[in-house]
């Protein structure tokens, strides 16, 4: 039996992140340049049922039957068999690789999650539908994430951009003009996890003033939403800094997080802000042109980013 592979992109957010997890809306879209990638392939001459899983990339190497039961790789193998109504594996070999940053915002666990379900699924003859894929990692990012919106197995998952709002029907992202975005890297982590709980426990404390932060976040992707579709770059920019002061409010900003943002600005980018859970990871700036994008580039690395990376949101196909 030939190798299966499925792979999925990584993802940046563009507005909205924090805000979604309380149901405002929220945009997001693939980063295709890196991805996950799930390579299965049977090993008839191990014993039966033998399971083998490499994952350099997070150093493991490992039988599936010694993995911990809560381990986020055992846990979506186990939810392919349950949808497959399968209850034992044949004897393979599973490699994960990756190039996408880990602990970065970039939704690495999401999208190693997808291409595993999707090539195991794929590899036991019965490839399942986006539709359980997503439900699949969603679920296996509550062992990430404890309370994920759902946004990044959304985008990865669907390889698209969209405007998303928890617990409601996805909304592909309509683009009237292609965007060129700027990502660069503080070379810290980011654990959105900490993150996350540390904005429940503050929104807890002071209700009334998280909720009125989590509304203008809201109404920002809601403008952005129209400003993506019309081709407005100028305000989508503008939308974006605005978005980066109201997460610096949060307080899920970094000293690090913040001088990439103003360096990018400085250096003529439309706009800027962190991306995915932040105080680490990455930040993200929209450029007029793929010259410009490369100006700003240098001028963040030349500020401490330690990579950075081009990316090109496609114009929608009508
Ligand atoms: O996985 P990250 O770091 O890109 O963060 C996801 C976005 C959050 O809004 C912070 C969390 C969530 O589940 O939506």
């Amino acid at each position: 039996m030939p190798a299966i592979s499925a792979s999925a992109p990584g993802k940046i957010i563009l507005f909205g992140e924090h805000a979604v997890v309380y149901s405002r809306p929220a945009i997001a879209v693939p980063v295709l340049q890196v991805k996950a990638k799930t390579t299965i392939v049977a090993d008839p001459l191990a014993p039966p049922h033998s399971v083998l899983i490499d994952a350099p990339v997070i150093g493991l190497s490992s039988s599936l039957k010694d993995l911990d039961p809560d381990h986020p790789i055992r846990f979506v193998i186990q939810q392919v068999m349950q949808a497959l109504d399968i209850v034992e594996l044949p004897s393979v070999r599973i490699r994960l690789t990756s190039t996408i940053p880990l602990a970065a915002g970039l939704g690495s666990s999401s999208a190693s999650s997808v291409s595993l379900a999707r090539a195991l699924s794929t590899f036991l003859g019965h490839p399942l539908s986006d539709e359980s894929i997503n439900r699949i990692a969603f679920e296996s990012e509550k062992i990430h994430h404890g309370h994920p919106s759902g946004i990044d197995n959304t985008v990865t998952t669907y390889a698209r951009p969209i405007f998303f709002i928890k617990n409601q029907p996805i909304e592909w992202l309509e683009v009237g003009l292609p965007m060129i975005f700027v990502i660069s890297d503080t070379g810290q982590s980011s654990h959105t996890v900490s993150v996350v709980a540390d904005v429940r426990r503050n929104w807890t404390a002071a209700p009334e003033k998280y909720e009125a932060w989590f509304d203008d976040i809201g109404q920002y992707a809601f403008q952005a939403k129209q400003a993506v579709k019309t081709g407005q770059l100028d305000e989508i920019g503008r939308l974006m800094t605005r978005n980066h002061e109201l997460l610096q409010e949060l307080d899920v900003s970094s000293p690090e997080l913040d001088q990439l943002v103003e360096t990018a600005i400085c250096a003529g980018a439309l706009g800027a802000k962190l991306s995915g859970g932040g105080r680490g990871g990455n930040s993200i700036a929209l450029a007029q042109s793929i010259d410009q994008a490369q100006v700003i580039a240098e001028s963040l690395k030349s500020a401490g980013a330690v990579s950075t990376l081009i990316t090109t949101v496609p114009m929608s196909e009508r």
